[in-house]
């Protein structure tokens, strides 16, 4: 008896990380002479890392495939 509910507990957090990772939307990546050019998503980091002009939020998803989330424009030729 004790299992399970310590097993229903875990479910519990697993669900609710998911859901705290998943919830917020993608913000699209800004249509500006910034973003004109990248084919290399280490050159994001160049001002979204850590000691970039623009770093990311403390609580940002942590991956760094940034075109997998982020999305350019859809006016946009790329
Ligand atoms: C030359 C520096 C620079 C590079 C390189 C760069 N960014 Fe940015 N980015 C900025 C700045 C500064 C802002 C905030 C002001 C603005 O809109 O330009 C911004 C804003 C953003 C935003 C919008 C944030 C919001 O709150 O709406 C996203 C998303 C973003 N960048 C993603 C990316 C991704 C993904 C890459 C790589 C493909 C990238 N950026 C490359 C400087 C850069
Ligand atoms: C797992 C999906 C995901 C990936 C991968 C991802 N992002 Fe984000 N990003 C988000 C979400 C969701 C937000 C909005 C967060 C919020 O509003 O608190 C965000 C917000 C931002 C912002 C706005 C400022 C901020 O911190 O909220 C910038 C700039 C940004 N991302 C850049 C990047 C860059 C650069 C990369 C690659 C190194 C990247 N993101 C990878 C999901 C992602």
């Amino acid at each position: 008896m004790k299992n399970t509910l310590v097993f229903i507990a875990f479910v519990l957090v697993v669900l609710g990380f998911l859901y705290a990772i998943s919830g917020t939307r993608s913000p699209r990546i800004p249509d500006d002479a910034k973003h004109a050019v990248f084919d290399n998503e280490s050159l994001c980091l160049s001002c979204h890392g850590l000691t970039g002009e623009a770093p990311r939020k403390p609580e940002h998803p942590p991956k760094d495939e940034c075109l997998k989330c982020h999305k350019v424009k859809r006016n946009r030729k790329k």
